[in-house]
């Protein structure tokens, strides 16, 4: 509809306003708040931007009350049904699926800068060698900065592209480094002969001694996991890269900033999180306890891999991951993964309990992830590495779009002031 605003009334001083709506392709419609502060004086107040747009983006979108996620108006199931990880990706910068001649020369250009800098190898060795692998790669690729920085003009759109390739070329070969010092294991250069999953199964298990073959089960299980996890719109992790671009920052330092706010349990380290609970869990006869004592507002305890700030029901990446767990440990003569059993018990208790019902608590997509990873070797200390390797699509495509916005301004929320009124100094002596 044309035209359309809401009316705002001050009821202190009778002043009115209207703002504008602005309607988007789907989703609610937003209300322009900019000239708010001129008007009538006052800021918005809205803590974890839990109703707040920050940016436009047409990039993904979510109905987290339908449970609908689509990348460039691409539905999740489809994708993960006929697609790639590295065609998602490409969906994901470029705005369209690509045409075969494209998909063959995009893989070829991220295939070929996987290797990272010789120089760099030194930065691993200045950490503990039982660093966690996420505290490893905030470092490493915040160093990238002082790596390609120079040749990185943020404001010419080529070099942004050059920029995103290196992330998204680099992430597997630094992850797995992360991993094999955590091991005290060589490090392995990539091979470009492989897939980029392939690739990185590779650095991730082979060693130098011995002959190594690629699982295409796992490889393709990867893939998917990869795909599913290559965007979700503004979440923590992908707002922290932008309001770090917003300052000019170059990609690899927002990148950097990226993987610290996804590292927490209540963003990508869930999926360790969910692992180490299950495991905390042990049996069947346990799971009451831990419910109520995820229900006990004095204790911190929340059932890790449930609920979500936008779905209200289940997360469509779940439903995928779910039945690919149950394919996968079947595939693997693991059906009887007692974990697995035990996430499923778990999740058919919560489902049906009155505190998670009336909150609309359902299974996230990290849930069962680590399920996934660990079927496949991973280590639970590398699960949100996994995240990180997958998102850093994410975050390059949110950067080059803010970065290609014509409006683009630095980042700078308000704040709700409840501190001390204005007082004068006293004096050492003065103070009580
Ligand atoms: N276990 C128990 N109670 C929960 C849980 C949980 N996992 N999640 C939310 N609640 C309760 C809250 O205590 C609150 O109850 P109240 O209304 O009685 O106070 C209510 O549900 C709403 O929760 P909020 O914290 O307000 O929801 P918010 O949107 O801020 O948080 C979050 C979302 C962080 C994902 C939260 O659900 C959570 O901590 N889940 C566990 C961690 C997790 O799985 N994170 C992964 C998210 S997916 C991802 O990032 C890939």
């Amino acid at each position: 509809m044309e035209n359309r605003h809401v009316t705002l009334i001050d009821s202190a001083t009778g002043k009115k306003i209207d703002l504008p709506v602005l309607s988007g392709t789907h989703g609610p419609a937003v209300i322009d708040i900019g000239k708010l502060y001129k008007e009538l004086g006052y800021f918005t107040y809205d803590p974890g931007f839990v109703v707040t747009a920050s940016c436009e983006s047409e990039i993904t979108f979510i109905d987290g009350e339908k449970g609908i996620l689509l990348y460039r108006g691409y539905p999740l199931e489809q994708l993960a049904a006929k697609s790639s990880f590295l065609e998602a990706a490409y969906l994901l910068l470029y705005g369209e699926l690509p045409k075969q001649a494209a998909l063959e020369d995009f893989t070829q250009k991220i295939v070929h800068h996987t290797m990272f800098h010789e120089g760099i190898k030194s930065f691993y060795r200045g950490f503990r060698h039982d660093a966690h692998p996420m505290a490893i790669m905030v470092g490493v690729v915040g160093s990238l900065s002082a790596f390609y920085h120079d040749s990185t003009d943020i404001h010419n759109p080529r070099h942004r592209e050059i920029a995103a390739y290196r992330l998204i070329a680099k992430m597997p070969t630094i992850a797995a480094a992360s991993y094999k010092y955590s091991i005290g294991q060589p490090f392995v250069y990539p091979d470009n002969r492989l897939s980029y999953c392939g690739n990185l199964l590779r650095m991730l298990f082979s060693v130098p001694s011995d002959d190594y073959a690629v699982d295409p089960v796992a490889e393709r299980a990867l893939d998917l996991l990869f795909l599913l996890h290559a965007d979700h719109e503004q979440n923590a992790s992908t707002s922290t890269v932008r309001v770090a671009g917003s300052s000019q920052a170059n990609p690899f330092a927002c990148v950097a900033s990226g993987i610290t706010a996804l590292w927490g349990p209540a963003h990508g380290g869930a999926s360790e999180a969910v692992l180490r609970m299950l495991m905390e869990i042990g049996d069947l006869q346990q799971i009451p306890k831990f419910l109520d004592k995820a229900k006990d507002k004095n204790d911190s305890f929340r059932l890790m891999g449930f609920g979500h700030r936008v779905y209200k029901t289940y997360d469509p990446r779940a439903v995928i991951i779910r039945e690919v767990t149950h394919k996968l440990l079947k595939n693997m003569g693991r059906s009887e993964d007692p974990l697995f059993e035990l996430a499923l018990k778990l999740e058919e208790i919560a489902l049906n309990d009155d505190y998670f019902i009336e909150r609309h608590l359902y299974p996230n997509v990290d849930f069962y992830s680590g399920l996934i990873y660990r079927a496949l070797g991973i280590p639970v200390n590398m699960f949100t590495v996994m995240f990180a390797i997958a998102r850093t699509v994410g975050w390059v495509a949110q950067w080059m779009e803010m970065m290609s916005a014509p409006q683009q301004r630095i980042a700078r929320p308000r704040q709700h002031y409840i501190g001390p009124a204005q007082r004068e100094y006293l004096e050492i002596g003065e103070r009580k």
